[in-house]
């Protein structure tokens, strides 16, 4: 049974996990791929049903409605900024590039992409580089440590790494990546709600799992930041309500 569900590309790569972990940046592909039309991978005609169903299922829509959330994020922050500047923590291969006007036109003052893998970020430069964007090949270790000085930034957000973070990690990087913020800048942080349709299948068949949070869970990563910085805390699911937007504005001045 679990050799025919693993003619499916998508769960296979979860399941073997070239890249050690299960949601690398060539899965997230397969994601976006059934939005953006990308040739499917090769597979058997089993191979292809299945893969019909787990990249439309409710788990990947919420990851390409998330796409499409910080995208919109991106046009109007350099609609009301002049130049802001934009870091992605762990960026993948940013495919929110392909549908933000604001990336394509150069709209920002800087836009970095950091990553672990360093595979991922040579598809950034290769695809978006043309477009001003950064790399920076690190891990998250390097920000917190503070081995990594990435600048100082309009607008801190991270997709799908979050959902892989125990609460302490999760912690000091929602607390870290705050102190990166320009004043008045944003730090936005997803991650998966508890209740997904899809966890039976991704956990037994696709061997992946995931940390889901509940809104006291995410509101529980900023309780490091000191109060007197934090100007708003903000929460909104996406439209199919399986991931969680946690937006923290930093004041303008501290009196
Ligand atoms: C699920 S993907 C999300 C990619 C992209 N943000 C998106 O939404 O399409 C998770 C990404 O986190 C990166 N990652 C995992 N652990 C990391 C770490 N400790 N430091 C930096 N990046 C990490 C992986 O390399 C991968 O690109």
């Amino acid at each position: 049974m679990l050799t025919l569900l693993h003619e499916d590309p998508f769960t296979h790569r979860a399941f073997y996990k070239p890249r050690k972990y299960a949601g690398d940046a060539v899965m997230l592909d397969y994601i976006y791929g059934q939005e953006d039309y990308w040739p499917l991978p090769e597979c058997t005609a089993l191979g292809k049903q299945i893969f019909d169903y787990t990249t439309l299922a409710p788990a990947s829509a919420g990851v390409r409605a998330r796409r499409g959330y910080i995208a919109d994020v991106l046009d109007l922050a350099a609609f009301e900024t002049t130049r802001p500047h934009v870091l992605s923590i762990a960026s993948g291969h940013f495919r929110e590039a392909e549908m933000s006007a604001a990336i394509r036109r150069r709209r920002f003052g800087r836009v970095v992409a950091l990553d672990a893998d360093p595979q991922s970020l040579n598809e950034v430069e290769t695809r978006y580089g043309r477009y001003g964007v950064e790399t920076i090949a690190e891990p998250l270790m390097s920000l917190l440590k503070g081995t990594v000085d990435a600048g100082r930034f309009d607008l801190i957000y991270s997709l799908g790494l979050f959902d892989y973070l125990n609460e302490k990690i999760g912690r000091r990087l929602v607390t870290k990546a705050f102190e990166m913020l320009r004043p008045g800048g944003r730090l936005i942080v997803a991650n998966f709600l508890p209740g997904i349709h899809d966890i039976g299948y991704m956990e037994a068949i696709m061997d992946w799992k995931l940390i889901y949070r509940t809104r006291q869970e995410m509101i529980g990563m900023t309780l490091d930041i000191p109060e007197e910085e934090i100007q708003s805390v903000a929460l909104e699911s996406e439209e199919n309500n399986n991931i969680i937007f946690m937006t923290i504005r930093r004041k303008n001045e501290i009196k």
